[in-house]
Formats: C-alpha cells, sequence, structure tokens
C-alpha cells in the first residue's frame, strides 16, 4: 500500500486522493493534516495550458509527453480535450490509449527501444515512430512494417536548463541516410524530429533545426523521397526561476521560422510538438516538510521530507531551480542548504547557490516547491531508504 491507504500504482508513483473543490482549498487545518511529502495537482491547469499552446501553434498537432506527469486524470482530461500523446514505452501507451486517446494521435519518441517494445507498440496501433540509427530502423522495419518513421536531428540544448543534446540525435547527413534506409526498408521516411532541450527559455532556438530540417527534406525529396512532417518536441517552459517569454512568442518564433524555410505553399509540412513541462508544470506544487534544521559550522542546513530521490531530481547540478514559498514566510530569511532525507550525500538539493529562506523556518513547517507538476512523481525512487515514491493530491482551483 502506498500513502492514504491506497494501492500504489504499478509503477508505485501515483497514488492518488482526490479531493473536492469544497473540501480542500482555503481551508488550512484540512491541508495542514495531509501527508507530506506530496505533489498537488490541478490538472485543469495543465488543459488551459494545453489551449494555450494549440492556440500558439496552430495546426500542429500537439502530443503531450506522458513522461512529464502520467497521472491518469490529467491524461483523461488532455484526451477529452484533443490532445495527443508522446509515449516512450509500451505502459506509457497503455496510460495514453486508458485515458481515451485513439492510437493515431499517438507517437512513440524513443529514439532507442527494445525490439520487443517496438513489436508491442505497434501492435498497440502505433503507427509514427522517432529513431536515430540504422540499427533502430532495421528493428522497426522488422517488428513494425507499416510504420511512418520520423530521424531525430541533434540540437545543441543552448538556452535550456536541462539539455537533451548528447544523448540523441543526428547529423543531417545521417537523416538523410537513415531516411533513405527507411524508404528501402518499405518504411514510410515520413520526416524529422528534434528536441531544443527542457526549461528552453529561447524561442529561437527552433531556428536551427528547422533550418537543418529545411536542408534534409530538400535532399530527401531530390532523392524521391516524400518528407512532410515535422515533431517539433518539448522545450516549452514552466515558471521556473529565472524569466522566459510567454508561450505566445514561442509560437509566434516558431511560426515564422517555418514561414522562413517552408515558403513554397505547395510544399507546407505537417507539424507536431511534444510538450511535456511547459503544459504540466505549472498545474502542480510539491509540498514538503521540514524534517530539521541545522547549523553545521555556520551554515544553515534545511532537511526536507522530500529530496533528489523522491521527485526533485531535477535539482541534480542545480539544473531546475524551483520557486519556494514556506509556512514560515513573512519575516527576515536568510541562505540555507536544502537536503532530502535519504541518507546519501548525492540527496542535497541548492548547495553551489543556496536559497533565501525565513531564519525562523523550523521542524514541521511546510517547503513547497511551485511549478513542480513535471518530472516529479514519475521521477521518485520506489522506496530507497523506505521512504514512499511521492503520491499526488488532485486539487482544484488551488494556486499553483
Ligand atoms: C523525446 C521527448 N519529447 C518530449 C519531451 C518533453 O520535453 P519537455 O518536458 O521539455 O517539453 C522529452 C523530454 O525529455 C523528450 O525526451
Amino acid at each position: 500500500m502506498g500513502l492514504f491507504g491506497l494501492p500504489r500504482s504499478p509503477r508505485g508513483s501515483n497514488a492518488t486522493l482526490d479531493v473536492s473543490p469544497a473540501t480542500l482549498p482555503g481551508d488550512p487545518s484540512i491541508a495542514a493534516s495531509l501527508p507530506t511529502p506530496r505533489l498537488d495537482l490541478d490538472p485543469a491547469l495543465a488543459v488551459a495550458r494545453y489551449e494555450e499552446l494549440a492556440q500558439a501553434l496552430p495546426g500542429t498537432g500537439i502530443r503531450y509527453a506522458v513522461k512529464a506527469n502520467p497521472h491518469p486524470l490529467l491524461l483523461a482530461l488532455l484526451a477529452a480535450a484533443g490532445c495527443g500523446f508522446d509515449a516512450a514505452s509500451p505502459a506509457e501507451v497503455q496510460l495514453a490509449l486508458s485515458a481515451g486517446a485513439a492510437a493515431d494521435t499517438l507517437i512513440h519518441s524513443n529514439p532507442i527501444a527494445r525490439r520487443a517494445d517496438l513489436a508491442e507498440v505497434y501492435r498497440m496501433g502505433v503507427r509514427l515512430f522517432v529513431v536515430d540509427a540504422p540499427s533502430e530502423v532495421d528493428k522497426l522495419a522488422d517488428v513494425a512494417p507499416e510504420a511512418a518513421v520520423l530521424i531525430r536531428l541533434a540540437t545543441t540544448g543552448e538556452g535550456s536548463d536541462w539539455p537533451l543534446s548528447r544523448k540523441y540525435g543526428c547529423s543531417a547527413d545521417d537523416a538523410l541516410a537513415l531516411l533513405l534506409q527507411a524508404a528501402r526498408r518499405n518504411l514510410d521516411a515520413a520526416g524529422v524530429a528534434f528536441h531544443v532541450g527542457s526549461q528552453q527559455r529561447q524561442p529561437r532556438a527552433w531556428e536551427a533545426p528547422l533550418a537543418t530540417t529545411a536542408q534534409v527534406f530538400a535532399r530527401a525529396r531530390a532523392a524521391g523521397l516524400d518528407p512532410r512532417i515535422i515533431d517539433l518536441g518539448g522545450g516549452f517552459p514552466a515558471g521556473h526561476e529565472g524569466d522566459h517569454p510567454g508561450l505566445t512568442a514561442y509560437g509566434a518564433a516558431i511560426r515564422a521560422a517555418l514561414a522562413r524555410y517552408f515558403a513554397d505553399p505547395g510544399q507546407q509540412p505537417q507539424t507536431l510538438a511534444e510538450p511535456g513541462r511547459g503544459i504540466v508544470g505549472d498545474a502542480g506544487v510539491v509540498v514538503t516538510s521540514v524534517v530539521s534544521v541545522i547549523d553545521r559550522g555556520g551554515v544553515r542546513w534545511a532537511y526536507l521530507d522530500a529530496g533528489v530521490f523522491t521527485g526533485l531530481v531535477e535539482t541534480l547540478d542545480e539544473a531546475i531551480r524551483y520557486r519556494l514559498s514556506t509556512s514560515a514566510d513573512g519575516g527576515p530569511t536568510g541562505p540555507v542548504v536544502l537536503a532530502g532525507p535519504t541518507c546519501d550525500s548525492a540527496d542535497v538539493l541548492y548547495e553551489k547557490q543556496p536559497v533565501h529562506l525565513p531564519l525562523a523556518l523550523a521542524e514541521g513547517d511546510e517547503v513547497r516547491f511551485h511549478s513542480a507538476g513535471a518530472y516529479t512523481t514519475c521521477y521518485s525512487t520506489v522506496g530507497f531508504n523506505g521512504f514512499d515514491p511521492m503520491p499526488t493530491l488532485v486539487v482544484t482551483g488551488e494556486q499553483t
């Protein structure tokens, strides 16, 4: 059993307590009695963000990245609003189908996957796959004979807080060779995908990969292929510390780049996007409690009941800096190093650049991590040091 006496989900990280709007918001006595750590998730905010992005990128098929937060209610509401899904495994495909998504609104975007998983995803009805290497084109041709293929281009990841630049992606020359290989193997060589890095703060980051895509498409056409789909990836930001423009600025920059590099009205590409953080990030708050505040040789340390292994993995290298608030806010503040509850010395959140929190912060106070709806519950361990994975509390109309 997980927290709240609910059975754990098969992935161990999504115990859910649904609280109706009548019982939770505005009633501090109830909120204070809820266990921590937890993610307070308002799925309606994520749906609103999906609609905002769909408006900023008219004509682009939005495929929410299930990996960011696979909560079943969130997926069901997004599916009902018309959103498709980006899945990385058979389990994520199953979650999307169970949420009501049609298989033809799904894309498998994990470029390197087990042969058996590719076969299973294909059997489940998915027909669009992203790959970036010859071995993966061959695997796909073997087990998914009528699939359409997008080749993932490498990007620099510059301008993003969480770059995805080294592990996946290939050069323009390799992308062309892979499209030709896919066609030879009777797959539909449908186009190109890329990801400009997560929490991408520069709308112009899509410009360079779109220019490269245009070259690949032109060369592929000259070689007799019919490339026509561009997957713009994710990267749209949430409200972490630091500035970034609004989604309309991203939409405008991407549309301008598309108009520049795909000017021929007879050859307009179809576009897809795979946002995760940009949809669900701002819909969640991770609520933690202070276990202890300790002075270590003049440095103040606050130990929380959640950390790197229990939902806050993206604080590694201090890459993602969440906005924080506490139940002790109001008085004077000072620098404090935050640490998680496990005995692992890597379970330290912000040490290079300590955060400033109230000097009055003490055992039992709440520390809230805002805009933490993405990559938190699904990034928890299954129980390192005996600490449960972080559960989700579905809330409505809460301030995130
Ligand atoms: C292939 C792919 N698509 C989409 C996403 C979602 O990215 P983001 O949360 O930055 O929107 C990721 C994130 O890792 C990814 O790897």
